[in-house]
Formats: C-alpha cells, sequence, structure tokens
C-alpha cells in the first residue's frame, strides 16, 4: 500500500514508518518540522534498508498539500502531524485549533477530492472524562479539560459526523495512553524540540543534569505509593497498533475508536524506580503539590483493540525504561554532554 503518514518524522510517527517499511508498504511522509528534524527520516531509511518520499509541508498548507495528492494515488492516510502540549494549548489556543482542527480539515477535504477513503488518526486517552472508571474502556464519557483534548475531541466528532454521511469512509481513532521507550536499535528516540508534554524526557534531562531535580506531582492520591498511575506502553508496540489498524480500515467502514495502552497502570514512583533499577543509575527526584488538572488514576481497557485489531503489546516496562536510557545516552555523546550526568551511575556513560 502507498501511505501518507502526516506527522512522520516525529516520536511516534518515525517509528510507525518503520513499521510500514518493514511490512512492506510505501511510505510518504508530511511534516513541517516544528518538533522534529529531517535527520530522523535518514534513520529511517537506514534503519529499515528502504527509500521514504518526504515533503516539508504544513498540513494547514491546502496549495501544497494538494501538489502531493495531485502526484500520488495514496491507499491510507496516518494522521499524526499537529500540536501536542497540554500546557501551550491553554496558553495559545488558537494555535491548537488552527493546526489541529484546520489541518485536520484540510487533509479531509484532499482525501475526498483525490478518492482516498481510509484515515488513521492519532487521538489520545485526554478525550476521556477525567473521572473515568479504569480500566477505561472505549464507550467510557468523553469530556476533556484542556483545548489540546478539546481539538482531539472536536476532530473525533468531525469524523463521527463525517462517516455518517460519506458510508464508504473509514476512518480508525486511536486513543493513545502514554507512549515511552524509545526504538529498540538504540538509533531513534523522542527529541522534544519544544517543550516536553511527558514525564520520560523530564526523569531523563533530570538524570542528566539538564534540569537540576524532576518533580513527582503529588504524593497523597490514593493509589499505591500515593502518586499518580499512568499507563505506560513501548512506542515501539503502539506503532505496531497503527500497521493493524490500518488493515482494519482497509476492510471496514465508518467510525471507530480503539485504546492504545498497555492496559497496566504503573505509579511515578514505580516508574522512576524500575528506570533507576534497570538502568543502574540514581534519579534525582522531589515530591511537589499535585498538579492542578491531574487526575489520580488512568490506564486502559484494551480488550477491543485485542478482539478486532489482533493487536496486543509486547515490551514490558522494564523495556521500555532500557530503550529510552539508551536513546539517551546516544543523544548525549553527540551533543557532547557525558560531563555533565551529575548524579552517581553505576555504569558507564
Ligand atoms: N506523545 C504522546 O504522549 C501522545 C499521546 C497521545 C496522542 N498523541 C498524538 O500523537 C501525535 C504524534 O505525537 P508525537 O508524540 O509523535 O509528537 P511529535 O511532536 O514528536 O510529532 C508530531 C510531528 O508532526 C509535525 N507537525 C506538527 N504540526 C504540523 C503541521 N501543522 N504540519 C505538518 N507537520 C506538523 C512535527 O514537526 C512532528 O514531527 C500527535 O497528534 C499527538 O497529539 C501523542
Amino acid at each position: 500500500m502507498k501511505v501518507l503518514v502526516t506527522g512522520g518524522a516525529g516520536y511516534i510517527g518515525s517509528m510507525v514508518c518503520i513499521e510500514l517499511l518493514n511490512e512492506g508498504h510505501d511510505v510518504f511522509i508530511v511534516d513541517n518540522f516544528s518538533n522534529s528534524e529531517m535527520g530522523t527520516i535518514t534513520k529511517i531509511m537506514g534503519i529499515t534498508g528502504k527509500m521514504v518520499q518526504y515533503a516539508n509541508v504544513d498540513i494547514t498548507d491546502r496549495t501544497a498539500l494538494e501538489v502531493i495528492f495531485r502526484s500520488y494515488q495514496f491507499d491510507s492516510v496516518i494522521h499524526l502531524a499537529g500540536k501536542k502540549s497540554v500546557s501551550e494549548s491553554i496558553e495559545n489556543p488558537l494555535q491548537y485549533y488552527y493546526d489541529n482542527l484546520i489541518g485536520t480539515v484540510m487533509l479531509v477535504q484532499l482525501m475526498q477530492q483525490y478518492d482516498v477513503q481510509s484515515i488513521i488518526f492519532s487521538s489520545s486517552a485526554t478525550v476521556y472524562h477525567p473521572a473515568s472508571i479504569c480500566p477505561i474502556q472505549e464507550t467510557a464519557t468523553l469530556k476533556s479539560s484542556s483545548p489540546y483534548g478539546r481539538t482531539k475531541l472536536a476532530i473525533e466528532n468531525f469524523f463521527r459526523e463525517l462517516t455518517a454521511a460519506h458510508s464508504n469512509f473509514s476512518v480508525v481513532l486511536l486513543r493513545y495512553f502514554n507512549p515511552i521507550g524509545a526504538h529498540s536499535s538504540g538509533e531513534m528516540g523522542e527529541k522534544p524540540l519544544e517543550v516536553p508534554n511527558n514525564l520520560l524526557p523530564y526523569l531523563m534531562d533530570a538524570v542528566s543534569g539538564k534540569r537540576p531535580i524532576l518533580e513527582v506531582f503529588g504524593n497523597d492520591y490514593d493509589t499505591v505509593d500515593g502518586s499518580g498511575v499512568r499507563d505506560f506502553i513501548h512506542v515501539e508496540d503502539l506503532a505496531k497498533g497503527h500497521i493493524k489498524a490500518l488493515y482494519y480500515s482497509m476492510q471496514n467502514t465508518g467510525c471507530e475508536a480503539f485504546n492504545l495502552g498497555s492496559g497496566t497502570g504503573y505509579s511515578v514512583l514505580q516508574l522512576i524506580d524500575t528506570f533507576a533499577k534497570v538502568n543502574e543509575i540514581d534519579v534525582p527526584y522531589h515530591i511537589g503539590l499535585r498538579r492542578e488538572g491531574d487526575i489520580p488514576v488512568s490506564f486502559a481497557d484494551i480488550s477491543k483493540a485485542q478482539r478486532f485489531l489482533g493487536w496486543r503489546p509486547n515490551k514490558t516496562l522494564e523495556e521500555m525504561c532500557i530503550d529510552a536510557w539508551r536513546w539517551q545516552l546516544k543523544l548525549l555523546k553527540e551533543q557532547h554532554v557525558e560531563a555533565q550526568i551529575v548524579f552517581p551511575s553505576k555504569k558507564t556513560v
């Protein structure tokens, strides 16, 4: 199949491209490199030994995007491009609605115009009501507490209405929980150019001395150790879910949502402890106050994805931590900042 991957140079998109290429599909990446580097595309080709076509295009640039649709007949689109920081979305909702929502509408306009009827969309667990009962099922009430989450929700609603009106259209909404880890080759992983949005980049910044210390937001929740509980999933497992979703989309029309998580909740302190243990390194952290808007516990029911997509995650929390740190060490070496690792490491960097 020929697949257009928007945001294909990003953290998750690059792993999706590797899985697509390994499965024998052709990949065309559209990315504006606002939160990624062109060098990632070379790495994707190096890891897979396959060619990738790409264009430095913003998905809100309809004219530039149309040139691509006019030149290639795609079988499907995997749509990951967008802005993803909750805090930034509170400061700049206009940018978030424009990029995420308008960008998606333009993409779908062109899909219709050029007869592409399948799309896999990167949604998020943030669309679920903060008081959802865990494990969270896809049928749980949807209500997001941030502008970022509401752009995802608005796009989901848009797709539901679109498929109701156009019965031959196929949309798979993938609701990611907390992707972490890096490619097992050690060659690729998260390298946020913008403010990081997730726990692990902050944790690794604290270990490597880029930040003084990791702040854990609250230890007085009603959980195993008082810290928040999340569903961490290895980014490679997550990427594989997209391939299964692509095959599902080829055989089904309509709009269907699937959770992609590990299905297990781990606390923030359990993650820190596991990271420290498997990498034999100390993680400097302190307990801070609860952060406004954080929910105590969130983890997925993944039985729908298992049943309908035939997908299941395989990687453990230990593997997520090992792969993440291996990638971080490579990055630090590239940046010649070994000396800045200030906390005692039992392993040679
Ligand atoms: N990482 C997570 O924890 C997480 C969780 C849930 C959902 N998601 C969603 O998954 C998708 C991918 O996330 P990621 O973690 O890989 O993020 P990322 O920032 O690493 O990747 C997004 C990519 O899209 C590109 N991009 C951004 N705006 C664009 C635009 N207007 N036009 C073209 N390219 C653009 C960026 O340069 C980047 O390469 C996003 O839609 C995000 O909202 C991520």
